[in-house]
């Protein structure tokens, strides 16, 4: 993700790894489309696009001889909610809101994008360092989804962790969970590894708690798109099944996310929106459908895992072993930017 003069150019997650195109996104219903259709994935990378799509619409009535705030409060209100899990979005565009309201020129909201962008990429270096720590030379590892630089502003989280690990010479080998329906775990946590020359190896979502019983994986690692004050993770589904594997294999089960996934606001997980997607992600594989004709399908995108399934959650501000101790990094962390509400319903969302 980078701006680029007065456009936001995006590489679009959808066609790798077949195709590396880069998208030129000029107006917040094109950023709002880009992350409906999971064009841009992964929460902070989200967060970051949707601060990107507030500063786009301001810039763009600006051109018109239109009202710059009105634009980008009402750009705020379309991109808040596109993707409801990930609290990064929702906290991203309301402190632009925040800016605009204040009567910030469109130039000014760009910056502040901008600035969010770095920070993002700082957090992840910060994260990076505290996670490696937890490594053991020749760790086999296993992560779930994408959390890779793609996913973030900056290095990543848990596939950053794993990364800068190879390079140390610290994990042997990486497991990793082809996450269906949209298989970002074969499609783009493959492609990171393979270009860092990673051995990896793809597994099945349903072979993943065997391999984990049968000593197989020594550590895994999954990232967050919203982390409650107890210490719950709403992550990708499927997350839930790992802790749990782990949990009775008595394997660790570490939790990598910027602060700016931590939801002060939110008491419990099982309080969190989790986004259920389109059935046709289910029923269809690559586009064509494999589904018995008829065949109904639920696709609820993200699953909470309680906190007592995770060993340590690792942030840009430090390792939390327990929930406790995590909540106590509220007090010294660098405010998070003004938490969203969370209404518990789940919404469906195209793309
Ligand atoms: O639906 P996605 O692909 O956006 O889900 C992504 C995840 O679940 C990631 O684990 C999470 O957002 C952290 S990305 C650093």
């Amino acid at each position: 993700m980078r701006w680029e003069g007065d456009v936001l150019a995006l590489l679009d997650q959808t066609e790798l790894p077949e195709a590396e195109r880069v998208l030129r996104l000029r107006t917040a219903g094109e950023v709002a489309e880009a992350i409906a259709r999971m064009r841009v994935r992964g929460a902070p990378a989200v967060g970051l696009a949707g601060a990107y799509g507030v500063a786009l619409e301001s810039l763009r009535a600006q051109e018109r001889g239109e009202d710059p705030v009105a634009a980008a409060l009402r750009a705020a209100q379309q991109l808040r909610s596109v993707r409801p899990t990930a609290v990064n979005l929702s906290a991203a565009v309301d402190a632009m809101a925040e800016l605009a309201r204040a009567g910030a020129a469109p130039g000014r909201l760009v910056a502040e994008a901008q600035a969010l962008h770095q920070r993002d990429l700082e957090r992840s270096k910060r994260l990076i360092e505290h996670g490696v720590k937890l490594l053991r030379t020749g760790s086999r590892c296993l992560t779930h989804c994408h959390t890779g630089p793609l996913a973030t502003g900056g290095g990543g989280t848990a596939l950053g962790v794993l990364l800068e690990g190879h390079r140390r010479g610290l994990v042997a080998e990486v497991l990793v969970g082809e996450t269906r329906p949209r298989l970002q775990g074969a499609r783009l946590t493959a492609l990171e590894l393979g270009r860092a020359g990673v051995p990896y190896a793809i597994v099945a979502d349903g072979a993943s708690s065997s391999l984990i019983a049968a000593g197989r994986v020594d550590q895994v690692w999954i990232g967050a798109d919203r982390v409650a004050r107890n210490g719950d993770v709403a992550n990708k589904v499927g997350s839930l099944g790992l802790g749990l594997a782990c949990a009775d294999g008595a394997v660790p089960f570490h939790v990598a996310f910027p602060w700016t996934t931590f939801d002060a606001a939110l008491a419990r997980g099982g309080d969190a929106e989790i986004e259920w997607r389109d059935s046709s992600e289910v029923l269809e594989l690559a586009g064509r459908r494999v589904a018995a004709a008829g065949a109904q399908a639920l696709n609820p995108a993200f699953d909470v895992t309680p906190a007592r399934l995770v060993t340590a959650w690792i942030t840009d501000v430090g390792v939390a072993r327990s929930a406790d101790e995590l909540e106590r990094f509220s007090g010294t962390a660098t405010p998070r930017l003004e938490p969203a509400s969370s209404p518990a319903a789940g919404r469906r969302t195209r793309g």
